[in-house]
């Protein structure tokens, strides 16, 4: 029997690959849902005879690439995108969002940053009202004791996220820990982002407040 959740991530994922066009340079996201719109452009490429680039958010989106025949790209070579596909963890009715379960939020953010269109393909469960999940900060090790003090000084309460088999810490595709912080119920979403990112050895943070205007959520199972 199909897992209705799995199939509205497929959905989604497949909505968001129909959006490319011919000649596009796409951003590609981490995460179970963005696959299912990669492979879909896998599809379209060898039955369309598609040209489209993409720009992976990780090694591990980078690997999917391949599998799926999806011609890669740079930053470098191409600092503007036409679109960026990407998942998220929990998205409010603003379409600010928490992302970073996968530790790929750094890259994420400088991908979806670069991209004219933000298309963020997500399961019903995803949606809340306000954002209140743990955020995940990407965090320089030298730094890893002066942040979580900071962050403590904000008013979050910050884990260091270990790997499945607890055996150390997770270390991002950049080299750096993933720090995920409690801050309950997140009242200004831009206000925290900000805040974050002020600190110093701080990389990056998993709170998307500030492209609101540019996204377009897409909700799998609902037209
Ligand atoms: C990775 C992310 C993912 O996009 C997010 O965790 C959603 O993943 P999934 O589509 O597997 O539910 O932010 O850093």
């Amino acid at each position: 029997m199909s897992d209705p959740v799995v199939e509205a991530k497929r959905d989604a994922g497949i909505r968001a690959a129909d959006m490319v066009k011919d000649g596009m340079v796409v951003g590609l996201g981490t995460g179970s849902t963005v696959f299912f719109a990669m492979e879909r452009l896998g599809e379209r490429i060898k039955s369309e005879g598609l040209h489209v680039l993409g720009v992976p958010t990780s090694n591990q989106t980078a690997m999917r690439a391949e599998e799926y025949g999806i011609p890669l790209t740079t930053l470098t070579q191409h600092p503007q995108l036409d679109l960026a596909i990407d998942g998220a963890d929990q998205v409010d009715p603003k379409k600010r969002m928490i992302k970073g379960r996968g530790a790929a939020h750094l890259r994420e953010k400088v991908v979806a940053d670069a991209a004219n269109q933000f298309v963020v393909v997500i399961d019903a469960g995803k949606e809340v009202a306000g954002l209140d999940a743990a955020v995940p900060i990407e965090v320089l090790p030298f730094a890893y004791g002066s942040v979580v003090r900071r962050l403590r000084e904000l008013g979050g309460e910050p884990v260091m996220r270990n790997g499945v088999k607890k055996d150390g810490p997770v270390i991002s595709d950049n080299g750096n820990y993933v720090i995920d912080c409690a801050f309950g119920a997140v009242a200004d979403p831009a206000g925290l982002e900000t805040a974050i990112n002020a600190i110093p050895g701080v990389l990056g943070n998993g709170i998307f407040a500030r492209m609101t205007e540019k996204t377009v959520v897409i909700v799998g199972g609902r037209k």
